[in-house]
């Protein structure tokens, strides 16, 4: 039996003076649970999906349906925006992660609690004073997470989670990727750095110029599908000396 939390049914939008849109004929579903993978080339429409779905802008054609819970409210969805710095709201780090606990009415005390829990599980304890906008690039990353983890939303999107992070921040956005699937939650996680990540997906979904080229299984994705192509560099092969790592076009 499917358990469908998220629906997307022939998205169409366009930014004119463009006449080229960003988005074209997108389908597809979530069911609950479900940890996915979006991944395609900058400019492929992945952000502009998710503003779709974060309800932050409306699509020119389509649908998105988003199911309800057990009390009839539609379900929540939480968007870790990629550029980090736009998400900040308060002036310190706890400030600015006890916006969300007190928008959804949890007393002063509950807010905080809440608030510090999700501090503690980003790796930013001991940070709670600073000024949000004085922490570094990765630690301003790691606050959005903090500040979408503690409204507690049934569908967490991450637009590119691992921007500016260090190899510590990865792994701390992992090991919380981990544990919101171990608690059933429905992940999205945007990323063209599939080495990062892809082996927590039950499913990639890849967006070339708006459109879905593949929505399938991670491992067939990385046997069979031409991600070069695709704008997408595939993480399978082997590092062996210094002259084997540099990105850079073979040509
Ligand atoms: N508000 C906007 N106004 C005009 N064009 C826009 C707007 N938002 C997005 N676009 C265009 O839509 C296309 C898709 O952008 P989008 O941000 O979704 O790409 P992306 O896949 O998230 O790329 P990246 O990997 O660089 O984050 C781009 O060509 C972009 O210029
Ligand atoms: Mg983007």
């Amino acid at each position: 039996m499917t358990d469908t939390i998220l629906e997307v049914t022939d998205i169409y939008r366009i930014f004119p003076p463009s006449t080229v849109p960003a988005l074209d004929g997108v389908s597809f579903s979530v069911q609950r649970g479900e940890c996915l993978v979006i991944s395609g080339a900058n400019g492929s429409g992945k952000s502009v999906l998710m503003h779709l779905i974060a309800n932050l802008d409306r699509c020119d054609r389509g649908s998105i349906t988003i199911a309800r819970d057990a009390q009839g409210r539609e379900e929540t969805v939480g968007l870790v925006f990629q550029d980090a710095q736009a998400q900040i709201l308060g002036d310190t780090v706890l400030e600015d992660v006890l916006f969300g606990p007190e928008n959804r009415g949890k007393n002063a005390q509950e807010a905080e609690e809440i608030a510090r829990t999700c501090i503690c599980r980003v790796g930013l304890a001991g940070k709670e004073q600073l000024p949000a906008r004085s922490l570094s690039g990765g630690e301003k990353r790691r606050l959005a997470v903090a500040g979408i983890l503690a409204i507690d939303p049934s569908i967490i999107i991450f637009d590119e989670p691992y921007a500016n992070l260090d190899w510590d921040g990865v792994v701390g956005i992992n090991r919380v990727i981990r544990d919101l699937k171990k608690e059933g939650r429905t992940i999205l996680i945007l990323t063209h750095e599939l080495e990062k990540v892809l082996a927590l997906a039950h499913r990639l979904i890849v967006l070339v110029s708006g459109k879905i080229v593949y929505n399938g299984a991670p491992d067939t994705a990385l046997s069979e599908a031409p991600l070069k192509s695709w704008g997408i560099r595939s993480p399978i092969g082997s590092y062996r000396q210094a002259s084997d790592l540099l990105w850079m076009d073979e040509t």
